[in-house]
């Protein structure tokens, strides 16, 4: 995708934290942007900081683990800009307890948003895709690769999604689609009830996966960046 300027991206989960930081990085590389979120006003509060410009973010309420949600968020996103070229499956849940203390609903939530969620972003958007040869980015998580203890339910969600969307890569690429993982250590973010503060200044920062994001939409054609994995430079903790 050697153009960015005046494509469309939909970004799962962008109120805040990763998906919030590649909207950004998008929309400064002159693309227009779709973010979601359970959470209504959340997603408007985060679109109006995001730009001033409502001709192009769109902001939607929609939960990943809902089909429904995401055909009519992918219908809303196609009627405000046109067409979708980048979808980014971005939205994810975590609990992290031992097993015996991790609930039914807890297991439920992190398998529906995280892997079920990605399944049913990607399947609304599919028809789109194929129309533009997209680019379908997933993030997944370096517990996609190292299990830990406390981990049983995210490992599973994160290992199954890379799965998922390496296998999905192999089918789809015969469209033109291209899919990579991303799979990022630690960020600073909102995730698992946190708040940024200045000591995560040693962590990722969500716009730095936005400039990843951007460094493989411009891989030249003939290339696949299948997977990645990004981790801090200077490590504060085992990552
Ligand atoms: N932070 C890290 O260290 C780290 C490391 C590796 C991978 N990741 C992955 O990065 C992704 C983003 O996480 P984050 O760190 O940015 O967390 P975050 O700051 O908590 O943001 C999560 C975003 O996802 C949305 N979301 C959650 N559940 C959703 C659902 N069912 N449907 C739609 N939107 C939903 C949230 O909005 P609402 O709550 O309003 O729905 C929010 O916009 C996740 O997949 C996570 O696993 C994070």
């Amino acid at each position: 995708m050697t153009h960015l300027q005046n494509k469309t991206a939909y970004i799962t989960g962008g109120s805040k934290g990763v998906g919030y930081g590649i909207a950004k990085v998008l929309l400064e590389h002159g693309m227009n942007v779709a973010i979601t979120g359970r959470n209504l006003s959340s997603v408007e509060k985060a679109a109006s900081s995001l730009t001033k410009d409502a001709s192009r973010i769109l902001a939607i309420q929609s939960n990943v683990s809902s089909m429904q949600d995401e055909v009519n968020a992918i219908a809303k996103t196609v009627a405000k800009f046109g067409q979708i070229d980048v979808v980014v499956a971005n939205a994810g849940v975590g609990y992290f307890l031992p097993f015996e203390q991790l609930t039914e609903a807890q297991w439920h939530e992190m398998i529906d948003t995280n892997l079920t969620g990605v399944f049913n972003t990607v399947k609304a958007a599919l028809i789109e895709l194929k129309k533009c040869r997209g680019y379908v980015i997933t993030i997944s998580s370096l517990a996609g690769t190292n299990f830990f203890e406390n981990g049983s339910g995210y490992n599973a969600s994160k290992f199954g999604l890379v799965g998922f969307t390496q296998a999905m890569m192999l089918d789809l690429r015969k469209y033109g689609i291209k899919t990579t993982t991303i799979m990022p250590g630690s960020v600073a973010t909102y995730f698992n009830n946190h708040t940024p503060t200045a000591e995560d200044a040693w962590k990722i920062q969500p716009e730095d996966i936005g400039e990843l994001v951007v460094d493989v939409l411009k891989i030249p054609e003939r290339s696949l960046p299948s997977k990645i994995e990004v981790r801090p430079s200077i490590p504060h903790k085992l990552d």
